[in-house]
């Protein structure tokens, strides 16, 4: 396969890439949003009817208990390897919508100071639409060109942004047909355009929800104030209670199970270009903080935390208003590294918050949902052609890292099929995945596009 034939038509045919990925954008895929439910089936539609123009067999959408599946495969010869491409079409809510300078399904392209030869604006746009869609069209290039050189296989889920929940029944349910080599994935970030990486590790999470009930009724707070649980009060108590002076987590038995990085690994990890000013610059703040000991990238990378990702109860609205509410939520997420076990994660937190509730309310803790965090391999062959691949594309070798993000389903790829991952991602972390203004690099979503027919020569290649 010549780069140069790949590079030829993608040339030819670049702005109707472009054009389909912003249609798909405009479809409002909010998986969380049941108003939504109708725009998750049409982007599964259209998603359908892409993979058939490029060229897919066996097309269908294909039901589970919640949004479905769109499956789609190219059998060129059995004997040949298979490789199953995952994805997802489904995007975060947009909110808070104020704080867009642009609609959200409305996408434009506009310069930054990190893409300046343009980004995609629009939910969606990174993740995982425009990483997912990369890969279709890096399909269609094969299959016109005639140079796809093996078997591949489509699995794009619309439930990624709430769990997917029913993807993993789904994977068991239709094991027969994803019998395939290697899962190949591209929604992850790297370091910059210009310092190629591959993710080789996923973080796990445990997603949890608090209530705390103290008076029967909302109360005058003057009235009732100092003689009963304020459960905002309260719940504000237990959350603190979480971490220690140095942000060490405090739930009895958390660190249990955590693999620690020996010596040797730490400074490999260390070797990825990192600078905590631009860091702390880009996010507008006057220090970081963390768990003591631990640098930035270990922080994110190898270390499980625990943040509180909402929490409400009493008066919000305007003004001011004197009361002393009857109820408090908070939701509560933790990242989890190797080793950790989420349902165990989940049983510690339970333990906990129900131990620490004072007498004066109830609390009641229910589980979200969660995921299992995953390593990722160096010496398989599929990761070296990863590698090579980006290595020819970019000019350099990617370096390996640690996400922090979480993708459920890849733990259950190995545990349920046996098959490993390849996070081929080409987005950066300052894209704005799940805030306002989520945008996706033209350079990134071409560079994908270039760089992943590379992977199936190479894959290939190294399997003979
Ligand atoms: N694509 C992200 C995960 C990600 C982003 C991994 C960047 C590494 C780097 C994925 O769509 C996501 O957002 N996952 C959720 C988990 C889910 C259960 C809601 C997450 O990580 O919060
Ligand atoms: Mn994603
Ligand atoms: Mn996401």
């Amino acid at each position: 396969m010549e780069r140069s034939e790949i590079k030829n038509y993608l040339d030819k045919n670049k702005d109707r890439f472009l054009s389909e990925l912003l249609d798909l954008l405009r479809i409002p895929s909010v998986s969380a949003d049941p108003n939504c439910a109708a725009d998750v089936n049409r982007t599964a539609e259209a998603v359908k009817q892409r993979l058939i123009e490029a060229g897919a067999d066996k097309v269908e959408i294909s039901k589970t208990k919640g949004h479905p599946v769109v499956y789609g495969e190219k059998i060129i010869d059995p004997s040949k390897p298979t490789v199953i491409v995952y994805g997802h079409y489904d995007v975060q809510p947009p909110d808070p919508l104020d704080l867009w300078h642009s609609p959200p399904f409305e996408p434009v392209i506009k310069k930054t100071e990190l893409h300046p030869e343009g980004a995609i604006f629009a939910r969606g746009s990174c993740d995982d639409k425009g990483q997912m869609y990369m890969h279709v069209k890096a399909f269609e290039i094969m299959m016109k060109t005639n140079t796809l050189p093996c078997n591949v296989k489509f699995m794009i889920e619309g439930e990624e942004e709430v769990g997917s929940a029913n993807l993993g029944t789904w994977i068991v349910e239709n094991k027969a047909r994803l019998k395939g080599d290697v899962i190949l994935i591209s929604d992850t970030s790297m370091i910059a355009n210009d310092i190629p990486s591959i993710d080789i590790g996923l973080r796990g999470l445990t997603y949890m929800e608090v209530e705390v009930v103290g008076p029967n009724r909302d109360l005058h707070s003057g009235v009732y104030g100092g003689a009963v649980a304020n459960p905002i009060n309260v719940l504000c108590k237990m959350i603190a209670s979480c971490h220690d002076e140095n942000n060490h987590i405090t739930i009895p038995g958390f660190y249990d199970a955590v693999t620690e990085l020996n010596a040797e690994e730490r400074k490999e990890l260390a070797k990825a270009p990192f600078s905590l000013d631009a860091y702390k610059k880009d996010l507008n703040v006057a220090e970081d903080q963390g768990e003591k000991g631990y640098t930035s990238i270990e922080r994110t990378g190898i270390r499980p935390t625990l943040d509180v990702n909402g929490i409400w109860g009493g008066y919000t609205g305007e003004g001011a208003k004197t009361v002393l509410p009857s109820k408090a939520y908070a939701k509560i997420s933790m990242r989890l590294v190797p080793n950790q076990s989420s349902e165990k994660i989940c049983e510690l937190f339970t333990k906990y918050f129900e131990s620490i509730a004072p007498k004066s309310v109830k609390v009641k803790v229910s589980h979200h949902h969660g995921g299992e965090p995953v390593v990722v391999s160096m010496d398989s062959p599929a990761f070296k052609a990863a590698s090579n691949a980006m290595e020819e594309t970019f000019g350099k070798k990617p370096i390996p890292t640690r996400g922090g993000g979480s993708i459920p389903i890849v733990a259950l790829f190995k545990d349920k099929l046996g098959l490993d991952s390849i996070l081929f991602g080409f987005g950066l972390d300052t894209d704005a995945l799940h805030s306002p203004n989520e945008h996706y690099g033209l350079v990134n979503y071409y560079k994908g596009i270039e760089t992943i027919p590379l992977f199936y020569r190479n894959y290939v290649a190294l399997n003979k």
